[in-house]
């Protein structure tokens, strides 16, 4: 009797986490193809773009190449090992030409894997720090490169590890040395497919302040991309699984962060975007983490891809107190497979993906 009551118990917890899972996985949704205006692929683009951090005068950075394979081999097609870490420029004010390769400092060369990438730009000298999330073969790392335009290469200013550091996503700049990063799980293997499973709350995010690094939201789980709002109270964290956006109020210097609000957008996001002169948050998002899973593990495979925007209308201290979604842009992942970003310029729009191509579109109102 006792061994049953235990055994009813636990298929009940199960089949709750795996209804749970199965909504963000989006089991049953395809792919629509919608576009915001003309939209073409950017060349030499083929091995993702997982994420990308844009200028004041429209300089995109795109992190490429990151090999998912390190994390789990017997997951994702054997291809990502093959796969060659980059960071590409696309300049928005000359969006006709391709995207270009930067060169990498030496101790990068044979050590890059990109994910999440940030920015920052010196108001007065008017440099480049370019902060990279970097899974190395021995552990997780912040890369805070210097860009320089004349060369098309970055040199090598920090590289910051960090014992919190357990499988780094993404990274949001605060100054020269300091930034706030977000962990996904806490295992960089095979067993992080545990943790949503079993609904472990073991992701956490940090604030490392140029000399300590500290857990300023703890037992989390599902922590994906981080974002600083316009003027810089808020910071915004995308939760795939969750299919949500949230709003932390942020307490500047001490970096606390509070959870003031969360949206329902409907839809497992990726990396969020927030736009400097409009205030929108542009949402790189998969309609299926069923059809992505599937994508990854064959490349050739198609996920479908959609890009949604969240405009403020809000007073200006509380801007998404209220807010409207708009889906400007999906396909079936012909174009572009598992979009995983978007941003947006001047009305131009570029869409990255974990491991495809990029998108370009002209933004037409
Ligand atoms: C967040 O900040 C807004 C604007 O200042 C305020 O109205 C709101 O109460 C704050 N939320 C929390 C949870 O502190």
């Amino acid at each position: 009797m006792f061994l049953k009551t235990v055994a009813f118990i636990l298929l009940a917890f199960l089949v709750q986490r795996a209804w749970k899972l199965s909504l963000g996985f989006g089991t049953s949704n395809v792919g629509y193809i919608n576009r915001p205006g003309p939209c073409r692929n950017v060349a030499p683009i083929e091995t993702g773009s997982e994420d990308i951090a844009v200028t004041s005068n429209g300089l995109a950075f795109i992190s490429s190449g990151m090999q998912l394979s390190d994390m789990c081999s017997s997951a994702v097609d054997a291809r990502f090992s093959q796969f060659v870490g980059r960071i590409y420029v696309f300049d928005f004010q000359n969006s006709k030409q391709d995207a270009v390769e930067v060169s990498l400092p030496k101790e990068l060369q044979y050590n890059f894997s990109p994910h999440g990438i940030d920015l920052l730009e010196d108001s007065e000298t008017g440099e480049i720090l370019l902060f990279v999330v970097n899974h190395r073969k021995i552990g997780e790392f912040v890369e805070i490169l210097s860009y320089q335009p004349e060369s098309r290469s970055l040199s090598m200013v920090r590289s910051v590890t960090h014992e919190l550091f357990t499988s780094l996503n993404d990274v949001l700049a605060i100054d020269r040395n300091s930034f706030l990063a977000s962990n996904d799980a806490y295992f960089r293997s095979c067993w992080r497919i545990l943790e949503p499973l079993l609904g472990l709350r073991w992701c956490n995010f940090i604030y490392f302040d140029g000399t300590v690094g500290q857990s300023i939201i703890e037992n989390g789980h599902d922590f994906n991309s981080v974002a600083l709002s316009r003027n810089g109270k808020q910071v915004y964290l995308t939760r795939p699984s969750e299919m949500k956006l949230e709003i932390y109020n942020r307490s500047k210097g001490t970096e606390t962060l509070k959870l003031h609000q969360s949206i329902n957008v409907g839809m497992a996001v990726d990396n969020v975007f927030s736009d400097q002169s409009t205030g929108d948050l542009w949402l790189g998002s998969h309609p299926s983490l069923a059809l992505l899973t599937k994508h990854l593990s064959d490349i050739d495979l198609r996920a479908p891809s959609q890009v949604i925007r969240i405009q403020p209308l809000g007073p200006q201290n509380d801007p998404f107190n209220t807010y409207k979604l708009f889906s400007p842009f999906g396909d079936d992942g012909e174009l572009v497979s598992g979009s995983s970003s978007a941003v947006h310029f001047k009305d131009k729009l570029l869409i990255g993906t974990v491991a495809h191509k990029v998108a370009y579109c002209e933004v037409q109102s």
